[in-house]
Formats: C-alpha cells, structure tokens, sequence
C-alpha cells in the first residue's frame, strides 16, 4: 500500500543524516546537459523527481549510471530535443532542461511542465527572460518549442526572484555571446550550489549568493565533479518534527549556515538550537510557544517549503500563531487534514490563524503534494493514537527514507 504508519506520542531522541538537497540536485542534473562528457555528482539523494530527471535525461540521449549517492551523467551523445509530455508534466522541475538544452542544441520542444496544487507553476518569467535572449518561442496550447541560433547575453531585472528563471538563465547565459547581467536574481542556496557545478565545469559566473549575477560567456564547458550541498528543507522538516514532538535530536551534516529564519523562530518557540561542523542538535523540554506572526518570503526569510511543516507545529504551540503565505497562492491545502487530527486552523485570504491544542488526535489523512505530506508525518508523530497517511508517493519525491529516519530518532513508524 502507498501510505504510512505512525504510532504517535514519543518524544523523539537520537540522531539521523541528512540526505543531499533535492532543489540543488536537479538543476545540476540538468546543467550536465552543456557538457559533451561525462560529470560526477556526489551525495545525490535517491528520491522521485530524481529519478523522474534521469528519466528525461536519458529520453534525450544521456547515459545515467549510480554507484551509492553518486550518479554519473554522460551527456556526450545528446541528440533528441523532445521530452515525453508525460515526463515533462509529471515534474515542474523539467522546466529547467529548457535553459540547459537552448545552451547544447539550441531548440526544445517540450509540454508546459504541470502545475500542482500548490500553485499554477507559470514559467512567464522564464520564457520572458530567455526571449531577451534571443530565443523565439512558439507556444501551443500544451506545448511550446524554443529555438534560438546563437544566445545572446542580456542585462535584465525579474520581475520576481524566482528560482527556477533565475536558474534557467544561469542555464542559458554560461555558452551565451557576451556578458549577461541578471538583476533581482534568486539567492537561494540551490542557486549558489548550482554556480558552483558551472564553475567547475569552467563557467565564468560572479555573484551567487547575492541577487546580482554576472555571467560572461565561455566557448564551451568541460566535465566536472560536483557536491550537492545537504538538504535545508529535510533538516528543517526534522527540526520542526522535534519541536513538535518534544525531545532531544542531533541532524549530522545539517547545512546550518542555510537555516538561519528556522533557527532563529525555533528559538522563539522554545527550543534550544546547537550548531557546530558536524550539524544541528535540537532539545526541546517544554511546550511550544505560538509565534504571533510568521510570513514566508523569498531566501533567506523563512522558506515556503517549511510553512505547511510548521502549520503542523503550530497546530500544538500555546496560543495562537499567525502563518502568512506571500509565494504560492494555494499552499494552505493540507489544512483539512490537519484538521481531522483535530487542528484549530482558520484560513483568511493568505493567512492562517492556528491556535495550539495540547495534543493532537491520530487519524486517516491524506497527502497531496510534496511538503503537505511532510507535515502530515509530523503531526502524526506528536498526535496520540495512530495514524495512517494515504499517498506516500507524494513524500518519497523529496524524502529519501522518512520512515527509517525518523526510525533513527526513536518514532513508531513505518510504510505500509
Ligand atoms: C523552487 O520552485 C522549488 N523547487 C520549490 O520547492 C520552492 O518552493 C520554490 O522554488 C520557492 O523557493 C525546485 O527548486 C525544484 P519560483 P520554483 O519560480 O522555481 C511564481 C519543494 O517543495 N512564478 O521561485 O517553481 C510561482 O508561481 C518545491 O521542494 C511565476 O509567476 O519557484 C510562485 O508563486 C515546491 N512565473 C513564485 O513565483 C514564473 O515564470 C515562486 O516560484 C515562475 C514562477
């Protein structure tokens, strides 16, 4: 069956590693398109959308082959410029092959990549920005082709930091003729680690980590090893778990230098934050405070990813915490099954008003997208009784095991 276990109530003690970072992977993934040779991408975590870009990958003519974490991307023989609709629509993220495949060959054609409940996922910016570039593009009512001979550098503001444009003019721009400018860009870290990957692939990129990029076009890229950094989001998502939970966990290899909005409101709520080179140690003794207001924004405020997980979190934090979403328009979804478990949660426009219970109750819930399932785990782990969450699938896209991590941290819990 698709679904989950969880016999709630249990402190959570002990220690768990964080896998490689989902948002960083796949845009590395992608980049491995540019270069004609094989690249090397360590502590790559063996998760759905991973395995959904191999996928694509390997429709488009690369061999991929994975020894542990490590996945190797051959990419010499890329000759197709057509993605299945069905991979494409299965996972937003293929939008990124867009910006990698304009840089080798110069034309896509591919399906709108989906939306998802959270949001309708428009790529406006993306195709925008990219027609500065050059590009032309030909949209259908499901699909699109983009073409362009020779891509020209640009100097140009979004509209919006969004990660995924800013990551497909990185993209496009690093083969491109001149110099391009991006203003406004994204400053996740996902952007930083995807920097890193071109620059050792011999790309000539100033800026990451701040919302300025300058990208001055080389001739060609050459093959590269990379790391990807530890996943932010699966740390804060255990982070959370604990101070819903109560009790006394340590994350190994917990990038804290990228969860400093969490840490700074896991303070607030009461629990007591170690940091030092191995990780992020948690204790939390005592019943959560409510956080008066908590809005998401873009890096480094407090993440979107986090909300749902910290909705659940909030759902037994003492008064009443106020949770404004200011990215997506829809990811307040998971609220009614929050509610089944007994949540107080009231939804005006973007806010939510949660005031704490003392406990949740375990119940039959289900999960609907990816960071909503997260949270649904976390609320079963602090609830009483047992709970079972329908739609594991949803979870297992960005988590590589939560079941046996979790496991590591003394829960009752198990796939079923
Ligand atoms: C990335 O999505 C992440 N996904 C998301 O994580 C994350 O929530 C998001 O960035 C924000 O941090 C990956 O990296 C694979 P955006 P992306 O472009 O690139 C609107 C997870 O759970 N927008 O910054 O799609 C968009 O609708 C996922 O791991 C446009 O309007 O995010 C949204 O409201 C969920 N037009 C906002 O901008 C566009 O052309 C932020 O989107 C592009 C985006």
């Amino acid at each position: 069956m698709d679904s989950i276990y969880i016999y709630g109530g249990n402190f959570l003690r002990g220690e768990t590693k964080i896998q490689g970072s989902k948002n960083a992977a796949l845009p590395i993934m992608a980049a491995s398109l540019l270069i004609k040779g094989t690249c090397v991408i360590k502590n790559c975590p063996r998760i759905a959308d991973v395995y959904l870009m191999q996928n694509l990958l390997q429709e488009l003519g690369c061999s991929v082959t994975w020894y542990r974490n490590t996945v190797t991307i051959d990419a010499t023989n890329v000759i197709d410029n057509a993605m299945s609709g069905e991979s494409v629509r299965r996972m937003r993220s293929s939008v990124m092959l867009l910006g990698a495949m304009l840089g080798r060959i110069g034309e896509v054609f591919m399906a709108y990549p989906g939306g998802c409940v959270i949001g309708k996922r428009p790529i406006d910016l993306h195709l925008t920005a990219l027609k500065k570039m050059g590009v032309e593009v030909i949209e259908q009512e499901h699909f699109f082709t983009a073409k362009v001979r020779k891509l020209k550098a640009m100097d140009y503001t979004l509209p919006f930091p969004s990660v995924g444009a800013t990551e497909n003019i990185l993209l496009a721009a690093v083969l491109a003729e001149g110099t391009t400018t991006v203003r406004n860009a994204a400053k996740e870290p996902e952007i930083e680690a995807l920097c890193g990957f071109l620059k050792a692939a011999g790309a000539d990129i100033e800026g990451e980590g701040t919302s300025t990029l300058s990208i001055k076009g080389v001739g060609e890229l050459r093959e590269a090893k990379y790391t990807v950094p530890s996943d932010r989001i699966v740390a804060g998502t255990y982070l959370i778990a604990a101070l819903s939970s109560g009790g006394s966990i340590f994350l190994e290899k917990a990038p804290a230098e990228h969860l400093g909005a969490l840490i700074k409101v896991a303070g607030q709520m009461g629990g007591n934050i170690t940091v030092n080179e191995d990780g992020v140690g948690i204790d939390v003794i005592r019943r959560l405070k409510a956080i008066p207001c908590l809005r998401t924004e873009v890096y480094d405020g407090f993440p979107t990813d986090l909300q749902s997980p910290m909705m659940a979190a909030m759902a037994v934090a003492q008064g009443e915490s106020v949770l404004e979403e200011t990215i997506f328009e829809n990811r307040f979804r998971i609220v009614d099954e929050l509610r089944k478990m007994g949540a107080d949660i009231r939804i005006e426009k973007n806010k939510a008003y949660v005031t704490g219970k003392e406990r949740l109750v375990g119940a039959s819930v289900e999960a609907e997208e990816l960071r909503g399932g997260a949270a649904l785990v976390i609320a079963g782990l602090g609830a009483s009784g047992k709970t079972i969450i329908k739609n594991r699938h949803f979870i297992e896209r960005g988590y590589e095991d939560i079941c046996r991590d979790f496991r590591n941290l003394g829960a009752d819990i198990n796939i079923g």
